[in-house]
């Protein structure tokens, strides 16, 4: 049967473009997740909005259009990333409201307002009136006019906010703010570290027993043959006894930018991406469908023992799976999209293949994910992780996308790739493992 691209396991809007994740959070009895969303553009084109989704479980969602839109003198020119934040039966969200001045303007330096706006909500849906916290005027005098990407959050008994931003030299750094009342807001401090790129993107604070990171999407950061080969870059840093360092990839893969994390019910620390990164030099068939882009699943995060973050696909997916079937080595097996493929791989040398589309390997102590069919892949071509060993692979394969979990979710690689058809079949040389079927989510539109 022929692929409509459609995915069946991540969101995605039935028509336009999606960008960053935003407002992420449990509220009210049910996961809220926004996003940025051109509901008339599959290109991104226009002011962009916040789409909401919201669901009980992870897996059933309802659809509720664009709810926040660039209809405010602080945010005409676009409503851009931002968060929620839970507070006296109320989701309050902050985001940033993008204003491009007319006029001749770099857009860096000048011509640019960035605002931090809130508005609260009683359901995730019903908003009110929008109200502004900070402008360009409130952030440090070394700033550009690129400062966004609000992230609140509570500790020690106040509340904190992350903006992230580029200096005046071209330097990106992230801005810390205080508050007692979610209102009113004094500038704490800046964090940044030497030769890192020139914007940091949707920043976010994250806890794992006790250990803290900082997440960050930057920009600018030269191409290294195992890290940053994409044109943007995303990942986290790790707080240190000396200081912030020692930068790691969210994911190894062709398209994941801006994740945002949240914290569900059961105390589980969950994070989702842009499946898709902007300006990227390869593209995505669906575009001319009239869509573009998806969020990732929602990926669990827990600590690694030797104290980075080892990432996993939300349990929820195990009450989807369909009866296993196995894959030896050396075989080939025609499967219906989407799957889980499971591997629990010893091999000095392995390869697995999507036949007639692209191939995964294992050797040297890198794992490779190439494409062989440029239709399929849309342009992408070769993407490496280095790996100590190769001890498990599991992929999440959806009607148009991979998620490569290895080593338990050491690290990850994601994809989008365009298959022919809603089958594929699985090749493996060195390796064996079972196959699962998934069912899909169900996503109720708004009509
Ligand atoms: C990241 C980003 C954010 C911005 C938003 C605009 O992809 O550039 O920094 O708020 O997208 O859509």
């Amino acid at each position: 049967m022929k692929n409509n691209w459609r995915q069946k396991l991540h969101l995605e809007p039935e028509k336009g473009w999606l960008n960053d994740p935003n407002g992420l959070s449990f509220f009210n009895g049910e996961y809220h997740v926004y996003f940025q969303y051109c509901p008339d553009s599959a290109y991104g084109k226009g002011g962009k909005c916040w789409g909401h989704w919201a669901g009980k479980d992870l897996t059933h969602w309802r659809f509720d259009g664009a709810l926040l839109r660039p209809d405010f003198p602080d945010d005409r020119s676009g409503v851009y990333s931002g968060c929620g934040f839970v507070k006296d039966e109320l989701l309050h969200l902050f985001y940033t409201g993008n204003v491009k001045e007319e006029g001749d303007h770099d857009y860096i330096t000048s011509g640019r307002g960035a605002n931090v706006i809130t508005v609260t909500t009683p359901d995730g849906v019903t908003m009110s009136e929008k109200r502004t916290l900070l402008r360009n005027s409130d952030y440090p005098d070394y700033c550009s006019c690129h400062v966004r990407d609000p992230k609140v959050w509570e500790e020690d008994g106040r509340y904190k906010m992350i903006l992230g931003a580029r200096t005046l030299e071209d330097k990106g750094c992230v801005l810390f703010y205080e508050s007692d009342d979610l209102d009113s807001w004094r500038f704490e401090r800046a964090e940044s570290i030497p030769d890192f790129g020139y914007m940091w993107e949707c920043p976010d604070i994250i806890m794992l027993d006790g250990h803290r990171f900082l997440s960050l999407s930057p920009q600018g950061v030269p191409r290294e043959e195992y890290c940053f080969q994409n044109v943007y870059s995303a990942g986290y840093l790790k707080y240190l006894d000396g200081g912030l360092g020692g930068y790691e990839e969210w994911d190894c893969g062709f398209d994941f930018y801006a994740p945002q994390s949240f914290t569900a019910p059961d105390g589980r620390v969950l994070l989702i991406g842009w499946m898709g990164i902007g300006d990227i030099p390869y593209t995505n068939p669906t575009a001319e469908l009239g869509w573009q882009h998806c969020l990732t699943i929602p990926r669990e995060l827990t600590l690694r023992p030797d104290g980075g973050i080892l990432q996993r696909p939300m349990r929820e997916l195990d009450g989807m799976e369909g009866a296993p079937v196995s894959l030896n080595d050396g075989e080939k097996l025609e499967t219906e999209l989407p799957f889980r493929f499971t591997s629990l791989s010893q091999a000095e040398r392995s390869r697995l293949g999507i036949e007639g589309i692209l191939e995964m390997t294992y050797e040297c102590g890198v794992f490779t994910l190439r494409f062989t069919d440029e239709k399929a892949g849309g342009g992408r071509d070769v993407r490496k992780a280095k790996l100590g060993s190769f001890t498990g692979i599991e992929i999440i394969a959806d009607t148009s996308s991979l998620e490569i979990f290895l080593n338990g979710g050491e690290k990850v690689m994601s994809t989008r790739f365009y298959p022919a058809g809603t089958a594929v079949t699985l090749t493996a040389e060195g390796i064996a493992g079972s196959i699962c079927p998934l069912e899909g989510m169900e996503v109720l539109s708004d009509g």
